[in-house]
């Protein structure tokens, strides 16, 4: 996983100031020209472990079962090739194919392209997980990618940084919404529709919105270039799930069960990831990936399997008037030890797994995490330059402003969705990292459509490690419906709140690059211009250093 080919200034450069129009040897799938239309949804590759990995693809234009051909080589021209095999599909599984390709050698790039008759896919790029002494690793965080919001440039981005070894989507990588809803308006004026255009929720429904999402050239490129390493949150779904149902979920949509299973067979069917041994089993997906000597990453579900329904602040928030009545609200049903947010498998995966993550002795010990785990109370606004803000808000705006001074007059969370929600079982979660010896986290939250970089403690103070939170690929931090300059003052206000929130920005779409090394780890917040049109510029907007300190990890000085 060491890159050795480029330095990381060089790789800077490439992805930093310039419009990103850099050609690279193996991305196949250059803006502006899309593939073999049997092939339209491109290729992708992921799941890796430090022997197999999957390859993926979907053959469009089709009728009854086919058989598809596949190879895989150490070359780019094909020159080496070390297997091929054939594939059947069908309508049964929306003729998507969908390959583990087994007895590979560790930490090793190869080259991957499918065959139909007399098409050939565009080639793929990939890589096996690293043994033993491994350097460096470079990750590409993203998440939240929603198709009416904009053009995956960020993607795109990633796709054109030859630094990265592997990304990991924190999930939202499709959204459920019609035209109508969350993000129709946008999706219209740039003529980037939802299809279908009603809010989907059966399986064909599913099935139809990641093959839209799929046709988006920055995610070709994306999955053409780099093996992916992918978690699912609540959009994949619906919005703001929990084990029996889902805040958009209404009764006249059918039964949640149902709605779910067929979200979760399109997921399986269309990303290139291990189906589970059993169809009952498809909701425990939760994954160990390790580089060497060097991290462990962990990604959790924290949607399906064990997640106690949110608190709605509608029901109790015009309740709570006094900051007395705000803490019972906290301590009594906020933070009851009844609420959950992992199942108890997840648990007992999780705990092992860092037990065995410090028994290796690996450096780093990554959590893929959907929502932000650091306590986020809201700030006071009363007094600061949100005065007078609302005259020139429209009325959806106005409201949101009318919650957040409640919440900051009552020192609330801003958010229940999140591990605020979920107290005790952020204690739980904290509890399992000490057991296993392991307060060193570095975990990378999503859905909060903002960058973040925060400390972690647990309820005594104990430092339990960081966290960075990635913003949208696309989708856009609702306060951003206060302005700019607002929201500028909001992130600023927030970071001075909460002891936790060290910096966090809410005004762009991007994604992070993670650099590990055994010395110590370096992230990049990496902005795109613009999501409205596919031409766009990247910034580094922020970088922390990460260091273990004293059996935890800070952010020592930041760099200059
Ligand atoms: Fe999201």
């Amino acid at each position: 996983m060491n890159m050795k080919k480029i330095s990381r200034r060089q790789a800077m450069k490439a992805v930093s100031g310039a419009l990103l129009v850099i050609p690279t040897a193996c991305n196949h799938i250059p803006r502006g020209k899309l593939p073999d239309s049997v092939f339209k949804h491109g290729i992708a590759s992921g799941d890796p472990d430090s022997t197999s990995v999957v390859i993926w693809t979907r053959i469009s234009s089709t009728k009854g079962a086919v058989n598809v051909d596949w190879s895989i080589a150490t070359d780019k021209n094909f020159l080496k090739i070390v297997k091929v095999g054939q594939f059947a599909t069908d309508s049964y599984r929306d003729y998507t194919v969908k390959v583990v390709v087994s007895d590979l050698l560790p930490g090793q790039d190869y080259f991957y392209k499918f065959s139909f008759n007399d098409h050939i896919s565009p080639v793929g790029r990939t890589k096996t997980l690293p043994i033993g002494h491994v350097k460096k690793v470079v990750l590409a965080v993203a998440t939240c990618s929603n198709f009416s919001f904009g053009y995956f440039n960020a993607c795109d981005a990633i796709a054109n940084d030859p630094t990265v070894d592997l990304v990991v989507h924190l999930g939202d990588y499709i959204y459920e919404h019609g035209v109508d809803g969350y993000g129709g308006d946008v999706g219209r004026n740039i003529g980037r529709d939802h299809v279908p255009s009603h809010e989907i929720i059966s399986l064909d429904d599913y099935r139809k919105r990641h093959a839209q999402y799929k046709t988006d050239q920055g995610s070709l490129a994306m999955h053409a270039r780099h093996p992916l390493i992918v978690m699912w949150d609540d959009h994949e779904t619906a919005n703001n799930p929990w084990m029996q149902g889902a805040k958009n979920h209404q009764a006249n949509e059918g039964a949640w069960e149902a709605r779910r299973e067929a979200s979760l067979q399109a997921y399986y069917e269309w990303l290139p990831i291990r189906d589970p041994l059993k169809s009952a089993d498809r909701k425990n997906y939760w994954r160990h990936y390790k580089f060497g000597d060097l991290a462990s990453l962990i990604t959790l579900e924290s949607r399906h399997t064990g997640r106690s329904q949110q608190i709605s602040y509608n029901e109790y928030l015009p309740k709570l008037k006094t900051k007395q009545q705000a803490q019972a609200f906290l301590s009594d049903v906020v933070g009851s030890e009844e609420r959950n947010m992992l199942s108890a498998d997840m648990e007992s995966f999780l705990k092992s797994e860092l037990k065995e993550s410090v028994q290796s002795k690996r450096r780093w010990r990554i959590i893929g995490n959907q929502t932000v785990l650091a306590r986020s109370l809201s700030p006071k606004l009363e007094g600061t330059a949100f005065d007078g803000l609302d005259d020139a808000l429209n009325p959806k705006a106005k409201k949101m402003l009318e919650e957040l001074l409640h919440l900051g007059e009552l020192n609330l969370p801003a958010d229940l969705d999140t591990w605020d929600g979920y107290p005790a079982a952020r204690e739980r979660f904290y509890e399992i990292a000490k057991e296993a010896n392991s307060r060193d986290l570095l975990v990378l939250s999503g859905d909060s459509h903002s960058y973040w970089a925060n400390t972690l403690s647990d309820a005594n103070n104990q430092s339990m490690g960081v966290e960075l939170g990635a913003t949208g690929i696309s989708s856009p931090r609702s306060l951003r419906a206060l302005g700019g300059t607002a929201l500028i003052k909001y992130d600023e206000l927030n970071a001075a709140h909460n002891k936790e929130i060290v910096w966090s920005d809410g005004r762009h779409q991007g994604f992070i690059r993670l650099q590990l090394d055994h010395q110590s780890g370096h992230a990049d917040f990496i902005t795109v211009s613009n999501v409205k049109t596919p031409i766009y510029k990247t910034k580094i907007i922020h970088s922390v250093n990460i260091h273990h300190n004293h059996g935890s990890l800070d952010y020592g000085k930041l760099p200059q």
